[in-house]
């Protein structure tokens, strides 16, 4: 008979967890939904009174949390009692990518997928079902299930000493942040692998309160794991094949919104995923693609190992790429020029900055003497401290207590800038009245615009020197 689920765990309190455990409870009101996490201040922050203080900005989420928090869906730190009251666990722990020892620099570092397996098979009651949900790698359910069962008859288990069994199934989220809660509340497809038919029917029952039938795709489990590193493959080298393009644009006076418009219009290729920028950030495709990587060499597939190795190439070019267009539009040199960056996270409509592409440039524009004034609408100020000095650390570049100030507000960023840099898409930046800037910032003034979102036409008009990617 297939298991009623009455009660979900999601360790982890992240970007993945946090939204899709909020979409869950508010389909499935008569589930409960406990996400946990060994993070206290997140928790904390989960539980805020105030929506504004939740730790992670996404758009509908506020609505969900207040609509569900302490109804059925809880924030909690006791990741024990969680656990042992739980039908169903999702993990949705970080993996970044090893830093050192084996693999490093490419393979995943599954030490919080590992610490929360064997806290699973510790705590956990009578048959539980364990679904992956952070992104592994290929053959990661294989060493989760024999953490589970390894421990499970261990003399650990005084503490729980009913018997226990597990199913894993493999149920990686293809949500994008800044729209996770509507591509999760209408996904294009969930993806459930696994090979046990009743621990798939019961998740499968979980989506079928919102999702049809037809876009519940099943698998075995290592279809399923290297399909999600597949699809995020092809989604960044399509962002690094339009970055390519957009420097033969800008050197033979194609346009590259021209050409993606063009070339999107064939429907065997699509119209989305074809905007140039600065490269591509967050925290899954360069990660996603060092995996893909480190499979091919350890496959003895060299020449497919290179194939994407070549995708993450591009996108550093296109940073340093950039950062180099800055200094020689600027006359060769930054030192004692003033710069105003246009947002920090990632993408826009997220708080999100891992991997952006904003700290490489910034990092580049400081070691270049530049002082930076930075503004982005919903990035905490003190994670943009922590990247930028991570940054400058790693990289050996020159930092003091005047190479970056943080701002809250456009106009301060502009005031006496020799030059604005659009690093993310915030809507905001679309509409920036350019009369007004022109009369604050410092002459020469310059407008970089590496999202392509501004009106270079009206700013132009206004005696701001444009340069705009893939122009
Ligand atoms: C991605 C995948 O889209 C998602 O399915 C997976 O679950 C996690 O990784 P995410 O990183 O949140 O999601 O955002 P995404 O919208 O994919 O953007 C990634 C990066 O590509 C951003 O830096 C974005 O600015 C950039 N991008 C995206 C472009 O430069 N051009 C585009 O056309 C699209
Ligand atoms: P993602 O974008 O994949 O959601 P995040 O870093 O935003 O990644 O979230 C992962 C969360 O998992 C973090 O809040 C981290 O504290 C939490 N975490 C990691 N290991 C454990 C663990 N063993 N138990 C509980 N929570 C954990």
């Amino acid at each position: 008979m297939n298991p009623k689920i009455k009660n979900i765990c999601c360790i982890g309190a992240g970007f993945v967890g946090g939204p899709s455990m909020a979409v869950i409870a508010s389909k499935c009101p008569n589930i409960n939904v406990t996400v946990v996490d060994i993070n206290h201040k997140r928790i904390e922050a989960w539980n805020d009174k105030n929506l504004a203080n939740l730790p992670i900005y996404e758009p509908g989420l506020d609505e969900l949390i207040k609509k569900c928090r302490g109804k059925n869906l809880f924030f909690k730190t006791n990741i024990e009692q969680a656990i042992f009251e739980a039908d169903m666990i999702f993990l949705s722990v970080n993996t970044p990518t090893k830093e050192t020892g084996v693999g490093a620099g490419q393979a995943l570092d599954l030490r919080w997928v590992e610490a929360s397996a064997r806290q699973i098979s510790k705590f956990s009651t009578g048959n539980t079902i364990v679904v992956e949900k952070s992104t592994l790698p290929v053959r990661t359910a294989e060493t989760v299930k024999s953490i589970l069962i390894s421990n499970k008859d261990s003399k650990d288990k005084k503490s729980n000493p009913k018997s226990k069994s597990f199913s894993v199934l493999s149920n990686p989220e293809f949500l994008a942040e800044g729209t996770s809660i509507n591509d999760l509340e209408n996904p294009d497809r969930v993806l459930i692998g696994g090979d046990d038919s009743k621990a798939i029917e019961a998740l499968e029952n979980i989506y079928l309160n919102w999702v049809e039938p037809q876009k519940i795709l099943k698998t075995n489990l290592w279809s399923s794991e290297l399909s999600k590193l597949t699809a995020n493959a092809f989604l960044a080298q399509r962002i690094s094949s339009i970055n390519s393009i957009s420097a033969i644009c800008e050197s033979t006076g194609a346009d590259i919104s021209d050409v993606a418009e063009a070339v999107g219009m064939d429907t065997r290729i699509g119209n989305n995923f074809l905007k140039a920028g600065p490269g591509f950030g967050g925290s899954c495709f360069k990660k996603d693609i060092l995996n893909l990587v480190y499979l091919s060499n350890y496959y003895g597939l060299e020449e497919v190992a290179s194939y994407w190795e070549k995708i993450l190439d591009i996108n550093n070019w296109q940073q340093k790429r950039i950062s180099e267009i800055i200094v020689h539009k600027l006359f060769g040199t930054l030192s004692n020029k003033c710069i105003g960056i246009l947002g920090f996270a990632f993408k826009a409509n997220t708080n999100d900055t891992r991997e952006s592409p904003a700290i490489n440039i910034c990092r580049d524009l400081i070691e270049e003497g530049a002082k930076l004034k930075i503004y982005d609408p919903k990035v905490n100020n003190l994670q943009i401290d922590l990247d930028l000095k991570n940054a400058c650390i790693s990289s050996n570049v020159e930092y003091n207590n005047d190479s970056w100030l943080i701002e809250n507000d456009l106009y301060k960023t502009a005031n006496n800038s020799d030059a604005l840099v659009v690093l993310t898409e915030w809507e905001e930046f679309a509409n920036i009245n350019w009369q007004e800037i022109s009369y604050i910032m410092r002459s020469p003034s310059w407008l970089f615009d590496t999202r392509g979102i501004t009106n270079k036409y009206i700013a132009k008009k206004n005696n701001i020197n444009v340069w705009q990617v893939g122009v």
